[in-house]
């Protein structure tokens, strides 16, 4: 699959993403005019509602064929990314083995955002999760996403620029959403410890960041306790990926980045253990680790010029003779003590220790951690955002921003010191969950800090209700890629005076 921008002679086939409002009219015009088709009956016939799509075949140009591609009135990035992923997923294999993308009658301030999004919607229609490929259907002739295929941007001469990076920018993010998809979608005898590590270097390697890894011996020594003892219930022992981009001698005002991402292969919620119903969803309890090795793959592949500091805590949570019991005293990396009263809460265990080892290293600008920590976040928000936890409300403001932009939303819930009050426990300086089945995700949240040395810029990101969901994309929930876009939209953005 190849995108290239031409200006000049069309494809056949060609995918005509259009808005609803005022200028919908005449576009029609001159669509029906193209097609020599009567204009108001395509007028009474295609409103350009979101995910709508209709087909003409000119018969003055055999062989021709327009897909108008409704993207509705809202304009956002998501809604215009997730119509042409809709059309993509549904006609493709229909889709001949070159499609023009006509974007010749959006305006120059609209385009360099439609360009991404809808090369991007496209690309991600073609995902398809085959870790274990079905058999293939003989009948299966789909040509659009092999090898020779692509996508043939159409835009005015004197956006050529314009969409040639904008293109460059989507085929980025497509790829590296993929490989997150991939990451979350996989079962979790897929994605072993190990396995994760090798996809991260494999990440890194290929799109430029460093990654190390470190195994459990080593962080025994180190007294990386709290992630230790999340992982000592399963045969696979844990590990923390330390991922680096952008160099260290940088110049002062590059801003810089500590991303913490949950990496759970997989939650059976240990000793205090899960019911079996949706229990198999939980291989998605690492999708915190995905967007952040994603946000570094982006940042690496276009060069941002930002520093990026990462610590992903990656362990199985498994009941066993061995595991970690409720009440179990843990002295984590930061050197407090933490009281276990739920094995299950193990998210703010494991994402404590990956903070302060962290920190340990250095004291980036901004710090973010990022986790599916919390059903709570769930039964507050739904699948529709994910909740916000920060004191600084610069920051708040500025992510806030970013998830409205990309569509990703996020929602502020509150950090105040009340949610932390019965974390207190009567054996250690903390205990990992309140005992009272409310506020869960403030609670969480106020155990979490705790391990960010008061970092004046730091915010958590519970992703539990967007990481993993329902789509018209796939049978069951799968991974969304939250974050990816969210993360890297809010580093090109930030400036240090906001934080
Ligand atoms: N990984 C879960 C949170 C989760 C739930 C993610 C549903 C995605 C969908 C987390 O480790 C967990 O088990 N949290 C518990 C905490 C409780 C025991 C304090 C929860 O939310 O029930
Ligand atoms: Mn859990
Ligand atoms: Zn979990």
């Amino acid at each position: 699959m190849t995108v290239r921008v031409l200006d000049k002679k069309a494809p056949d086939a060609l995918a005509v993403p259009l808005f609803q409002g005022e200028q919908l009219a005449s576009q029609l015009v001159e669509l029906a005019d193209k097609a020599g088709l009567d204009v108001a009956t395509l007028q009474n016939d295609f409103h350009a509602e979101a995910k709508e799509v209709i087909v003409l075949y000119p018969n003055n140009n055999p062989g021709r064929r327009f897909y108008l591609i409704g993207m509705g009135t809202t304009q956002g990035f998501a809604d215009v990314q997730n119509a042409l992923r809709s059309f993509c997923h549904r006609y493709k294999s229909k889709l001949p083995v070159r499609l023009g993308l006509d974007l010749r009658h959006f305006s120059a301030e609209q385009f360099p955002r439609v360009c991404e999004a809808t090369v991007s919607g496209l690309l991600l229609g073609l995902y398809r999760f085959d870790a274990f490929p079905k058999a293939k259907n003989a009948n299966e002739t789909q040509v659009f996403g092999n090898e020779k295929s692509g996508i043939d941007i159409m835009a005015a001469t004197e956006l050529i620029g314009v969409a040639t990076s904008s293109a460059q920018r989507a085929e980025v993010m497509a790829g590296v959403t993929k490989l997150a998809f991939d990451l979350v979608n996989a079962p979790g005898n897929q994605k072993t410890p190990e396995m994760m590590a090798e996809a991260a270097l494999k990440m890194g390697e290929e799109y430029g960041f460093d990654v190390r890894v470190i195994r459990s011996e080593a962080l025994a020594e180190e007294g990386v306790n709290a992630l230790l003892a999340v992982g000592k219930g399963s045969e696979l022992p844990p590990l923390l990926l330390v991922l680096e981009y952008g160099h260290k001698t940088r110049k002062k005002k590059t801003p810089s980045f500590g991303l913490v991402g949950k990496g759970i292969t997989f939650d059976t919620g240990g000793i205090s253990i899960k019911p079996s119903t949706n229990q198999h969803f939980m291989k998605s309890d690492m999708g915190g680790a995905a967007a952040v090795l994603g946000a570094f793959a982006v940042a690496a592949k276009l060069q941002l010029p930002l520093r990026l500091v990462g610590a992903i805590p990656v362990a199985e949570n498994m009941p066993d003779g061995k595991a970690v019991k409720p009440g179990d005293v843990i002295r984590t990396y930061a050197g407090k003590t933490v009281e276990v009263t739920d094995t299950d809460a193990e998210g703010r265990l494991v994402i404590a220790d990956a903070l302060a080892y962290l920190l340990k290293q250095e004291t980036p600008h901004v710090l973010l951690d990022v986790a599916t920590l919390t059903g709570s976040v769930i039964r507050t928000l739904g699948y529709h955002a994910a909740g916000l936890f920060t004191s600084n409300d610069q920051l708040a403001a500025s992510l806030t921003a970013a998830g409205e932009a990309c569509g990703e939303k996020l929602w502020r819930l509150p950090l105040w010191d009340e949610y932390g009050a019965d974390l207190k426990s009567d054996v250690a300086d903390l205990r990992n969950f309140t005992g009272k089945p409310m506020a869960e995700a403030s609670s969480a949240a106020k155990f979490i800090e705790h391990f960010t040395a008061a970092h004046p810029a730091w915010a958590h990101i519970d992703i539990a209700g967007v990481a993993f969901g329902d789509s018209e994309f796939a049978q069951s929930k799968s991974a969304t890629g939250f974050g990816i876009r969210l993360l890297t939209e809010f580093m090109e953005n930030w400036k240090e005076k906001e934080a």
